[in-house]
């Protein structure tokens, strides 16, 4: 097999990982797929700036068609970030043929259908298993792993930045501000920390494992949201105190046809395996009829853990080229049942 060239959009927190996988694990990575994975071009905004990686000046542009026009680059990885712009180029590089992974909730939340609909009408792969639970593999989960049940239930401490600020404001009574200046220091907040901290961030990532996990097209705007930014140290300590742990949950439940979906802070008893899932990490609880209760555990946001998630998609879309099934199985297609909320 031909070696495959894969352009990046984005060298950031998260594209930063990617390169540094995929140039570190050249040799697993080659022996897995029977490809030699080359980087071709990286999409940057300002090719000046100081990186955390060494890469070479050729490598960079600022120019979106070296990477989106460009006919050598069979596979484009997204991790810049943002809706309009990122949708363009997407559809772009789907136009010309490219498979794409992307890390973008915020993108897949809203789009996802038409992104993955113009996916499987060029024979393309999208796969976004970055796109929630950082480090965890659960869309696949959802998705392969549990094609046999029916799922009723969904769980998830989803958010990073949340989940870090509420654990130290907890076990060490650290205020608020301090701690989300922290978490945006260490890699985990969106560059708007709006959206994590306001539950916007979680409210996407539950809206696309409703939708997997519910085999039904589940919208952003069935989420009820509410964030931790009114959450106080006095409300975490009398929590404690009755023997609860407040994290910021996201729920989706199904009942027949029915489904309710919500982003809260919520106080957790102490003895939920929920309760002690603490800093960076997230956990998604997922119920089914047939197995009962599971939980999946893991970081959930920062660069590299982000960036495992990223490269096994791309492994995936490599392994599609060689047996010549891209936009075949597409992995985790969004369906157009719609199911009731309980508003309707
Ligand atoms: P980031 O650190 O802000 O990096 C964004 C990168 O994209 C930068 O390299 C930036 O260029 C480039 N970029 C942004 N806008 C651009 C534009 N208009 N034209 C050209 N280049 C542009 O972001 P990140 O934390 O890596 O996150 C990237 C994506 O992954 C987002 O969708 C995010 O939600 C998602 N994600 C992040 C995490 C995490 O833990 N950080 C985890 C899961 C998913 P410069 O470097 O020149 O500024
Ligand atoms: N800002 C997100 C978080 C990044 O904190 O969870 C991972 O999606």
């Amino acid at each position: 097999m031909k070696s495959i060239q894969v352009g990046l959009l984005g060298l950031g927190t998260v594209g930063t990982g990617v390169v540094r996988i995929i140039k570190g694990h050249q040799q697993d990575l080659m022996s897995q797929t029977g490809a030699s994975i080359e980087i071709s071009k990286i999409l940057v905004q300002d090719k000046s700036k100081l990186r955390d990686i060494e890469v070479s000046s050729e490598l960079l542009t600022e120019d979106p068609r070296d990477v989106i026009e460009n006919p050598e680059i069979d596979i484009v990885i997204e991790v810049m970030g943002g809706i309009e712009l990122a949708k363009g180029y997407i559809l772009e590089a789907l136009d010309r043929g490219k498979h794409v992974v992307t890390a973008n909730k915020d993108l897949m939340a809203l789009h996802g259908q038409e992104i993955l609909a113009k996916a499987s009408e060029k024979g393309c792969d999208v796969l976004y298993e970055a796109s929630v639970a950082g480090g965890i593999p659960i869309i696949r989960t959802l998705v392969e792993g549990f094609s046999s049940d029916r799922i009723t239930k969904i769980m998830g401490i989803v958010n990073g930045t949340t989940n870090y600020i509420l654990s130290k404001m907890s076990q060490e009574g650290a205020a608020y501000h301090d701690v989300l200046k922290e978490a945006q220091d260490l890699g985990y907040a969106e560059s708007d920390p709006t959206s994590d901290v306001e539950g916007f961030d979680a409210a996407r990532k539950m809206t696309i494992l409703g939708t997997l996990g519910f085999h039904a097209h589940v919208s952003l705007s069935d989420v009820k949201v509410r964030g931790i930014s009114q959450v106080t140290k006095e409300d975490i300590a009398y929590g404690k105190r009755l023997g609860y742990e407040v994290k910021l949950l996201g729920i989706a439940e199904r009942q027949d046809d029915y489904i309710s979906i919500s982003v809260q802070p919520t106080m957790v008893k102490k003895s939920h395996p929920l309760a002690s899932v603490n800093g960076v990490f997230n956990a998604v609880y997922v119920h089914g009829e047939a197995v009962g209760e599971t939980m999946f555990y893991g970081p959930g946001a920062g660069g590299m853990p982000t960036a495992t998630s990223i490269v096994a998609d791309l492994v995936a879309v490599v392994r599609n080229l060689k047996l010549g099934i891209n936009g075949q199985r597409a992995l985790a297609p969004f369906k157009e049942k719609k199911l009731k909320t309980d508003e309707q």
